[in-house]
């Protein structure tokens, strides 16, 4: 049977599908079946031996630290996530100037990890527990490969690029909204710099960086995987904490009394930075930014999805906020 390729193809690239063909049939025994892509450098491949995934990575040695970081995990005891097949040394999979891994394919479970059940949220945090719980171990091993997180810096950024497009950004949103949301993120970042210690000080571990539902796996047999770790940084752990929080809130109703429920969140809501930590809008700033990359003019279509996401649950975001700003005064 011919192998069919299926989402835009590999890149659209007939050269790619074909030279991904032939390694395939090269180093994985089987035929090729399907091939599906699933993102713009990550693909399924099924072969009548089995089912895999492939990732392209920028440089061979983001490919190698991948691999490695994965099977230091496993042998330091953390077993939530997939291994790397390493099918030829000599020989990676390069096309289209990436380097790809091979990766063991997690049949998914019917039942999709999401943030919307507590259930799911608690689980997530569980696995993240573990994670650091080994990565702490081998932080160190890794000094010099991998950064250091910049949490501080890299909002500071996110700060000044939205209000360099102030203009632009409060012709949609109106100029209240706007300066609330402005507000919001200078109180935020304001309250952490004064109490920047908790962000970059304490035990290092190395971190996740991106801790999205579409990141956390649930597997055919119910396990909750962690993958996805392109964005690793060694950092104290609150900062994966801070990042979950802030992805799980718009989900919980933005209620502070389920926040504090959550194993794994509630110790760090008693620091005051984490607190003002939480009142940075960084959803919102990451969104506006991205679309307003490259100076590019705004066009109405890609700016409605993020003024709905911007206004989105807005007046229960805003009584969170107001609740955090009273506790800390
Ligand atoms: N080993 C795997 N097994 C099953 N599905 C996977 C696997 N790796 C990735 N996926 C699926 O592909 C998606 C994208 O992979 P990911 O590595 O997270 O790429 P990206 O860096 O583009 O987020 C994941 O969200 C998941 O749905
Ligand atoms: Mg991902």
């Amino acid at each position: 049977m011919k192998a069919r390729i299926r989402g835009r193809g590999p890149q659209g690239d007939d050269e790619l599908t074909n030279r991904l063909l032939s390694y395939l049939k090269k180093y994985f025994p089987g035929n090729v079946r399907e091939i599906i892509q699933l993102r713009p450098t990550v693909y399924y491949v099924r072969t009548s031996a089995g089912e895999f995934i492939i990732k392209g990575y920028s440089s061979f040695n983001r490919l190698i630290l991948q691999e490695n970081f994965t099977e230091l995990l496993k042998t330091h005891g953390f077993r939530d996530t997939y291994s790397y097949l390493r099918p030829c040394r000599k020989e990676p999979f390069y096309a289209n100037g990436l380097y790809f891994g091979f990766i063991e394919y997690i049949p998914p479970h019917f039942k999709q990890f999401t943030f919307q059940t507590e259930s799911d949220r608690a689980e997530g945090l569980k696995v993240l527990k573990k994670f650091h719980h080994v990565t702490e171990k081998i932080a160190g091993a890794y000094n010099l490969s991998i950064p250091f997180a910049n949490q501080i810096g890299k909002w500071e950024e996110r700060f000044a690029r939205f209000s360099a497009n102030s203009h632009v950004i409060s012709s949609i949103l109106g100029a209240e909204i706007y300066d609330e949301i402005l507000g919001w993120a200078d109180w935020g970042l304001n309250g952490m710099k004064r109490r920047e210690a908790i962000f970059s000080k304490g035990t290092q571990a190395i971190l996740h960086g991106d801790v999205a539902h579409h990141n956390f796996l649930r597997s055919r047999n119910g396990r909750v995987n962690l993958i996805d770790f392109d964005l690793i940084s060694i950092g104290p752990p609150v900062l994966d904490y801070l990042q979950y929080a802030n992805r799980i809130l718009p989900f919980m109703g933005w209620s502070f009394g389920a926040l504090s429920e959550c194993d794994g969140i509630k110790d760090f809501l008693n620091e005051v930075a984490f607190l003002h930590a939480l009142v940075y809008p960084t959803d919102i700033l990451r969104e506006w930014n991205r679309i307003l990359k490259g100076g590019s003019l705004l066009d109405g279509m890609k700016a409605e999805p993020v003024k709905e996401m911007t206004m989105h649950r807005y007046s229960a975001r805003r009584k969170f906020i107001k609740s955090i700003q009273a506790m800390v005064k």
